[in-house]
């Protein structure tokens, strides 16, 4: 399901927005909210978490990761990730890697504002020819 009709994702956005309210951001003053539908159907939301020391900072979709993995999910069906600005708030190089450990190049990846979707991409269109589990097996 890759269309951008809000309402297909409103759950998820609704799950990441809470979660962006939540953010500990006051390093960049961004916060970030990301939610995953799991396999199972199950919802699981992080924020970004700043530190002092900035380069230990975490992302919204880390945090989303290991809420799933916390919960027993291993297979991300969906994540939506949600921020405010003019500009589209894509997952960062980072979690793009973060996200392939547990989806498919056809798994959606949902950018949102607070008012709703803005772009469906693929996590093969944000990571092409990445490297995953599969090259170990
Ligand atoms: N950030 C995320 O949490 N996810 C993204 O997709 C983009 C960036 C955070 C990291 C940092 O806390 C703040 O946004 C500014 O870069």
């Amino acid at each position: 399901m890759h269309t951008a009709d809000s309402a297909v994702w409103q759950p998820l956005l609704d799950a990441a927005v809470i979660a962006m309210h939540a953010a500990y951001a006051p390093y960049s003053g961004f916060q970030v909210g990301a939610a995953i539908r799991d396999d199972q159907g199950v919802l699981h939301a992080g924020c970004n978490v700043e530190n002092a020391a900035y380069p230990e900072g975490t992302c919204a979709e880390a945090g989303a990761i290991a809420a799933m993995v916390k919960n027993g999910g291993r297979r991300i069906e969906a994540i939506v990730v949600v921020g405010e600005g003019e500009l589209l708030v894509t997952p960062c190089g980072g979690c793009r890697q973060k996200i392939r450990e547990f989806a498919k190049p056809d798994t959606p990846i949902v950018v949102a504002s607070p008012d709703g979707v803005r772009r469906v991409f693929t996590l093969d269109a944000l990571l092409p020819a990445a490297f995953g589990p599969d090259n170990l097996a």
